[in-house]
């Protein structure tokens, strides 16, 4: 039935029509965005013009039923067609209830908690009138100077594409024709996490088995778990712009990936093709881009302006037009918007299923497990029924300006709680909690930190919140440095100097060089960007409600020099390895090569022991499997979770392999004094890597196997992968 009614579609529309399917501009029936003014589409009214023209597909980030009704009855109802608009916005990690930053989520380390919340994201938005969202990043984030890194699930491939397929099943849901789910569209299509020197909008040069086996495998997971949109990267790769890359958006995407769906451009990403100097000009942008498979073009308005004529003058075929409509129309009915335009736009539900008390649970939940406990020398968990004299200190202790992080525009401000209120609450009613703010983000106070050290003299101890202000990542937010601001630091290494226990909570979106005062306090907790509930999560981990279990999905450095930093790194000619002279060794002479907190750390309040490590064969026979067997118990005072790790190295392969990979994840709840066996299966294709020809592959020979607590250390076994045939390698 789709395919019959996208067929006569097609062939009764203009080839205005058809540009006009394959445009998305910005909502300014809501408006958010500002009007892009080469569209010449400045105002509601001409809009509407356009929309009753059958001129706009899809209209992106505004939110509300009542604009969005309005737009859909002048499609449906005036337009000559009666196309349906497609109703986009950026909902990346919540709408009005806001969850945590997707790097902080990721921490977690959790795919059905990314299912859970991606859920309430979609019954949220689908409420507000949207039927797609721009999310999740899919972006493996290598270096903590890129600004995108807080939108992302951090460093490493095989959890970002877990975490990734977790959401786009959570916005999704099982239906997409049910009335609350919510397309998703995983980008950006490739490599944007991989550019130069973390610059936003930079370069990308890169091989092709590295684009591969890092940037590509999330999408694979994305378009597997079900997504039906993408979105081409600003970046280029290898000297072409993403945006009129054919190679990548036809030949790998569709060819050897199968993905089906529609590509949208990031933006005015076509538009910026002249910028780039690979368009001639906005038409010869326009040219590039549907040609190399951007099938609906954002905000630039270029498709609309230049399809017609560059396909009377056979610059462009209309089959290919025609494609791209296809995939487009063919998205819209498997949303269902043919038999109900209407779907997704009813002021009951937008007003009984947004902000729910049920979504500010789940997001105190989410917040409370997107927390690393980086170091803790004992003074943690603070026991409320002692009452302790608190000084809560620093620029974040008061403030809910800064509480959301990047992407969380349809999040009320008044409406999130700041650390000190969730302190408050947590306390008896007589607290003795002193707030002092001690300096700004970026500059000092005049007297501010006197203020800091009296209220610190006069504490039983310290809760410093201090770090990065939410428009510090993000977009277009790359930094030089990753290191906490400077006034910021001085304020942190007086209050080291008054000798009173410091419990340091970072406010970031990136992973952070730590120095002095705040590397060396009592306690260090990985606080992010946690969202509505921010501050009754942070009080829920310090008073010991909540046990810390987050692990960190990307390396702290020593240094930001360091960067690109990441676990899974080459062992080089020269590695250095434990013992022995570091002279001519591949390292800094000024910084070790490790990390200060390694991926995949985090601290509880309890103590977890790994032991019994055995695998059920040393060799693992070509077509087989091991099971690799190991015992958690909680040796600790308190129950808690801990999340177990199983990493790999190939020792000797055609390509270099990495010291190590992440394989498998598996969490574990355990109350005091008890064990759990957990049991993971290997096989061939977990081996697996990128060889010559663009081929996966594994080859045979010796592999090192970690199980543990982190992307370091972990008891260690070996295994040999054997040939198909006897003695062959
Ligand atoms: O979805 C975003 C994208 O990630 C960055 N540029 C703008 C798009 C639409 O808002």
């Amino acid at each position: 039935k789709d395919i019959a009614r996208v067929d006569d579609l097609i062939g009764r529309m203009t080839i205005e029509e058809k540009a006009g399917q394959m445009t998305c501009l910005a909502d300014s029936f809501r408006p958010f965005n500002p009007p892009n003014p080469s569209v010449g589409i400045q105002d509601e009214k001409r809009l509407a013009q356009e929309i009753r023209k059958g001129r706009v597909g899809c209209l992106f980030n505004g939110i509300g039923v009542a604009g969005a009704r309005r737009a859909q009855e002048m499609a449906v109802k005036e337009s000559r067609l009666g196309i349906p608009l497609l109703f986009a916005a950026d909902v990346v990690h919540g709408l009005k209830t806001i969850f945590p930053v997707p790097l902080g989520e990721a921490a977690a380390f959790d795919p059905e908690l990314a299912e859970r919340t991606a859920r309430a994201m979609a019954i949220e938005a689908t409420a507000a009138g949207l039927h797609l969202t721009f999310a999740p990043m899919a972006d493996v984030a290598r270096d903590q100077r890129w600004g995108r890194v807080v939108e992302g699930s951090g460093e490493d491939v095989t959890l970002t594409g877990m975490l990734v397929a977790a959401k786009i099943r959570g916005f999704q849901g099982r239906d997409l024709r049910r009335e609350d789910s919510m397309l998703a569209c995983p980008k950006h299509f490739a490599a944007y996490g991989a550019v130069a020197a973390g610059l936003e909008y930079g370069s990308v040069d890169i091989s092709d088995e590295s684009l591969r086996e890092t940037h590509l495998p999330p999408f694979e997971a994305a378009f597997g778990a079900g997504a039906l949109t993408t979105m081409a990267a600003f970046n280029e790769i290898n000297g072409v712009p993403a945006t009129a890359d054919r190679a990548l958006l036809t030949d790998i995407l569709r060819t050897e990936m199968g993905f089906t769906g529609f590509v949208f451009s990031d933006y005015t990403a076509d538009e910026e093709l002249v910028a780039h100097g690979f368009a001639e000009d906005d038409r010869d942008a326009a040219r590039l881009a549907v040609l190399a498979g951007v099938d609906m073009s954002m905000q630039s308005g270029l498709y609309i302006r230049y399809l017609p004529e560059l396909v009377k003058s056979g610059a462009v075929p209309m089959a290919t037009v025609d494609v791209a409509v296809r995939r487009i129309l063919y998205v819209k009915a498997a949303m269902g918007l043919f038999e109900n335009p209407w779907r997704s736009l009813d002021e009951k539900a937008e007003a009984s299923r947004i902000a729910t008390p049920a979504h500010r649970a789940l997001a105190r939940e989410a917040a409370a497990r997107s927390i690393v406990l980086l170091k803790n020398d004992g003074v943690l968990p603070l026991d409320a029924d002692k009452a302790p004299k608190i000084a809560l200190i620093g620029p974040f202790a008061e403030d809910r300006d800064n509480l959301y992080g990047p992407w969380a525009f349809y999040g009320d401000p008044g409406k999130g709680v700041d650390i000190a209120a969730g302190i408050r609450a947590a306390l008896p009613a007589e607290n003795r909690l002193a707030v002092v703010r001690g300096c700004n983000i970026h500059d000092g106070i005049n007297g501010g930190i006197a203020s800091a050290v009296k209220a610190a003299k006069a504490a039983d101890v310290v809760l410093l919140a201090i770090g990065e202000a939410q428009d510090m990542s993000g977009e277009a937010q790359s930094r030089t440095a990753i290191e906490i601001p400077a006034a910021q630091q001085e304020l942190a290494n007086a209050l080291a100097a008054t000798g009173k226990p410091v419990v340091v909570l970072l406010r970031h979106g990136r992973a952070l060089a730590l120095h002095d005062g705040v590397a060396n306090a009592s306690a260090v907790l990985a606080t992010w960007f946690l969202g509505s509930e921010a501050g009754h999560a942070i009080a829920d981990v310090l008073f010991g409600k909540v046990d810390p279990s987050g692990k960190l999905p990307v390396s702290f450095p020593w240094e930001s020099g360091q960067e690109p930093f990441f676990y899974d790194r080459k062992s080089t000619g020269r590695p250095v390895l434990g013992q022995g002279s570091t002279e001519y060794k591949a390292r800094y002479t000024t910084t070790d090569n490790s990390a200060r907190y390694p991926f995949g750390h985090g601290l509880g309040y309890t103590r977890f022991v790994l032991d019994r490590l055995r695998l059920s064969d040393t060799a693992l026979r070509w077509d087989r499997s091991i099971d690799v067997s190991v015992r958690i118990t909680n040796e600790g005072p308190r129950s808690g979770s801990e999340v177990v790790q199983l990493y790999i190295r190939d020792r000797v392969a055609s390509r270099t392999r990495p010291i190590r990979e992440l394989k498998r994840i598996e969490r574990v709840t355990l109350d005091p004094g008890a064990s759990r066996t957990l049991r993971f299966t290997l096989s061939r294709s977990d081996l697996e890597f990128v060889g010559a020809g663009n081929r996966r592959i594994a080859e045979p020979g010796l592999f090192d196997l970690w199980v543990g607590q982190s992307s370091a250390g972990g008891l260690h076994a070996q295994f040999t992968l054997y040939a198909e045939q006897a003695g062959e390698r």
